[in-house]
């Protein structure tokens, strides 16, 4: 279902995806060490009892993890395939009964009803993949209590690690792919996705009516982001070293705002 003014992500793009999400992803070294700095965000936010949505939640890592420590999730995803693989791990895991996975877009997020969730999050930039941010935004603060959290992780605009490592193989089109008009048509294997990126300062104008900002802080700054595999294996002590940097000047302005990911923590206002 497409529209020339919103374009809507098939789900197959990422249907295509899922079998190998786990393989590639989680088992890419950056992610495994990124990810945990983002869940020390949702275990700030979000405590036993609780009961959360995630939107976009893929292979459902991060929903796992939260009912792990008692947090009941409602975790969405619009391609069926994920959610199949998400609900295969959590079983596998031991906590289905903590998590209800469904295949909803986030774009659709009003057929939740009148459901008021505790918090919500978003991870590894789920909500680049729609052009129609907005009312996303604005349906999602309806659903949830007055000063609810909410933590989203989103794809940076400008990547400083990525611009530069393109720029440094003279590859001046790749440098500045992002900045591109926006969507910009990702290719995801055999499909495409629509991608909007943000700069945080530009993600905040969009968040600012419906969320107060708590927090702003860098993913992938000085160190390599996902994309940067090889970069990891051939590097890997000089790979340990900018992690650490990353660690000390994540939160700090201007490094807040150059990381290949960003993650905002806001409220809901009231
Ligand atoms: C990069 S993955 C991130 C998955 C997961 N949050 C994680 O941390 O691994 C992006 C996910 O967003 C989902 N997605 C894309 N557009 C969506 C939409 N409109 N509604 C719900 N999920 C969507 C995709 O199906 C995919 O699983």
């Amino acid at each position: 279902m497409t529209s020339p003014s919103h374009p809507v992500n098939f789900p197959a793009s990422f249907d295509v995806l899922a079998q190998t999400y786990d393989q590639v992803f989680e088992d890419n070294p950056i992610t495994a060490r990124i990810r945990p700095i983002f869940w020390r965000s949702l275990l700030a936010h979000f405590k036993t009892g609780d009961h959360v949505l995630e939107l976009n939640c893929g292979t459902g890592t991060d929903a796992i993890m939260l009912a792990e420590n008692g947090v009941q999730v409602t975790a969405i995803d619009s391609s069926e395939r994920m959610i199949a693989g998400a609900e295969e791990k959590a079983r596998e895991k031991g906590v289905s009964q903590l998590i209800r996975f469904q295949q909803r877009s986030f774009e659709h997020l009003v057929t939740l009803g009148r459901m008021k969730f505790d918090g919500a999050f978003s991870n590894f930039g789920g909500l680049n993949c729609t052009s129609n941010i907005d009312p996303v935004l604005e349906t999602l603060s309806g659903l949830l209590k007055p000063h609810a959290s909410v933590v989203v992780c989103m794809i940076n605009k400008f990547s400083l690690w990525e611009m530069v490592s393109f720029l440094l193989r003279g590859n001046l089109r790749s440098a500045f792919r992002r900045m591109r008009r926006q969507p910009t048509t990702v290719r995801l294997g055999s499909s495409t996705v629509e991608v909007c990126y943000y700069t945080p300062k530009e993600f905040i104008r969009i968040l600012s009516p419906y969320f107060e900002i708590e927090h702003v802080y860098g993913l992938s700054i000085l160190s390599p982001s996902p994309n940067s595999r090889s970069f990891v294996l051939r590097h890997s002590q000089l790979t340990a070293r900018l992690l650490r940097l990353d660690e000390t000047i994540r939160s700090r302005s201007p490094w807040h705002s150059l990381g290949d990911h960003f993650v905002i923590e806001a409220r809901r206002k009231s």
